[in-house]
């Protein structure tokens, strides 16, 4: 069976890179922990070569977003996606509520998905619904992100390439609560439909979920157990060692 997924999106955090080679050092305690699943730590750009030299031997490293160069040409501030590659970048997380709410568009996130499959990164395509009404039109909301989010794989097969983060961006940070577990079960089940119905059965069974959105030690064991998710996209719990370690070992199923 194939390991569960464990992604750690630092954000902007910690907000030095003292405090993050403290969480390096705190989470290296548990490798042996870590090890059993598919960890990616998502740090600020920066920090990048103090995470990948410090979680090297139990996580790989991800970027929060990826950049669409049009061409050769010389992009100053931009990190293309060739760099983040050299860096041993696996995984970008695209699409992230956080940038949507800076623009990002559905569309936009269709070309970086493209862009990282054409680097040999793993895009992990962040989708959810803002908000929820009793009619549950908000399923349409989710059938459309996915759509537009991935309409320019260039073959279907690619799909399988893909990880899908389903995140309700109501049910992210601070003062938050995550998604209940039965209601998560249900859109897993929308996700998988919409993906199925788009590339086939065949391809659409293939990809990844995982959820985010206010996981932490207490929801952890209850979101994964028959909600039909491979693991989790962990923001402020993946900041403290001691907050991300049981996260850790609900995957296990411990
Ligand atoms: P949270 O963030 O765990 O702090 O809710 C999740 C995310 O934004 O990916």
């Amino acid at each position: 069976m194939a390991k569960s997924i464990l992604v750690a999106n630092w954000k902007n955090h910690p907000s030095s890179l003292e405090e993050a080679k403290s969480i390096l050092v705190q989470l290296a305690k548990k490798s042996l922990l870590y090890k059993k699943l598919s960890l990616f730590i998502a740090p600020p750009l920066p920090y990048f070569e103090s995470v990948r030299t410090r979680s090297k031997t139990f996580s790989g490293l991800a970027a929060q977003d990826i950049f669409v160069p049009q061409g050769s040409g010389s992009y100053t501030s931009q990190v293309t996606p060739d760099i983040l590659k050299s860096l041993g970048v696996k995984l970008a997380i695209i699409g992230h509520s956080e940038r949507r709410a800076l623009g990002e568009s559905s569309l936009d996130v269709s070309k970086k998905v493209r862009a990282a499959i054409s680097a040999g990164i793993t895009p992990l395509v962040c989708v959810g619904e803002s908000s929820r009404d009793k009619d549950g039109l908000y399923y349409e909301t989710l059938r459309e992100q996915i759509k537009t989010s991935l309409q320019d794989l260039s073959d279907k097969k690619d799909i399988s390439k893909v990880m899908i983060a389903y995140e309700p961006v109501w049910a992210i940070g601070k003062g938050a609560e995550a998604i209940d577990p039965a209601d998560l079960s249900q859109s897993v089940i929308f996700i998988k439909k919409v993906l199925a119905d788009i590339f086939g059965r065949e391809f659409g069974d293939k990809v990844n979920i995982l959820y985010g959105g206010s996981v932490d030690a207490s929801n952890a064991p209850s979101l994964i157990e028959k909600t039909g998710i491979r693991g989790f996209l962990v923001g402020r719990a993946s900041l403290k060692a001691k907050d991300f370690r049981p996260i850790a070992e609900a995957l296990l199923g411990k």
